[in-house]
């Protein structure tokens, strides 16, 4: 099992080929996350904001944006990309190096996000509720919590074939010609804790044929929808919505879905 949240800093590789992995660059989430922003007319800020996948998109729209990060390597790609953006766009992000389940920031949002199952780096009941009331000390009283998870699907949960690789996503190539396959393996799950060990597996080719295995380690907890809404609650939020899609369908619209909250303090 992963020893730091997300398993990030001991795979520096996966910060470099993140932006290029094709189902992380085809997620229809941005437009959601970007809309949610304007929608809060205050500052914003996002809780594993990564490489910046969504909060350079939102800053660019004019939404002043905080991005908060453990992990340096996330950062460094993220601070890469805003090199390379208007001056406008830079000025209005502040980037952090934090924890989630501890941080303080000395200001308050009036939208907090934690897109793309970045939460579900908490494994255990009580990193969940630290991160919880972390957040909730960021927010402004009539501010509101986007909390981003994937609705945890029971046939994959007890789909044998997810213990060896599986996934077939197609090939990227890297600025320097390393062209790159990744796959997934669950090497271990715990249907009790609800944790499951996941490992991403790169298959690299360089451009003079030497191959190389690269592989991320990670642990997520998966929660259910009811279990969450009890989490929230009891970490002292109530409950705006819950959708199963970034269109803000329902929840339960479709199976398995997304499972997004929105909430505000109670
Ligand atoms: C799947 S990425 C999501 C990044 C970005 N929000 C996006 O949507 O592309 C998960 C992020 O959570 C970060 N993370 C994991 N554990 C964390 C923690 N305890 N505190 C802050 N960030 C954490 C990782 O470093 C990583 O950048």
């Amino acid at each position: 099992m992963a020893t730091t949240p997300g398993g990030y800093p001991s795979s520096p590789y996966t910060a470099e080929f993140y932006d290029y992995i094709v189902p992380y660059r085809e997620r229809q989430d941005v437009g959601f996350f970007v809309d949610m922003a304007r929608e809060a007319q205050g500052e914003v800020l996002e809780v594993g904001c990564g490489t910046g996948r969504v909060l350079i998109p939102t800053a660019r729209t004019g939404v002043t944006i905080t991005g908060l990060d453990l992990d340096e390597s996330m950062l460094k790609v993220c601070r890469t990309r805003l090199a390379g953006e208007a001056p406008d766009v830079q000025a209005r992000v502040t980037l952090h190096r934090r924890d989630m389940r501890d941080f303080d920031l000395g200001q308050r949002f009036a939208l907090i996000t934690v897109p793309f199952r970045s939460f579900q780096h908490m494994i255990t009941v009580e990193d969940e509720l630290a991160a919880l009331a972390s957040i909730r000390r960021h927010l402004a009283g009539d501010g509101k919590l986007v909390l981003d998870l994937f609705n945890p699907s029971l046939p994959y949960l007890v789909d044998e074939t997810r213990l060896g690789e599986f996934g077939e996503e197609p090939e990227f190539t890297m600025p320097d010609g390393r062209r790159v396959v990744r796959r997934t393996r669950i090497c271990a799950r715990d249907l009790l804790t609800q944790v499951q060990d996941v490992e991403m597996v790169y298959y690299v080719s360089h451009p003079d044929g030497k191959q190389e295995r690269l592989t991320h380690d990670f642990s997520m907890r998966f929660l259910f929808r009811f279990e969450a809404e009890h989490l929230l609650v009891r970490a002292g939020f109530k409950i705006e919505a819950v959708y199963s899609d970034y269109d803000r369908s329902p929840y339960g619209a479709k199976y398995p879905g997304e499972l997004i909250f929105v909430a505000g303090k109670a």
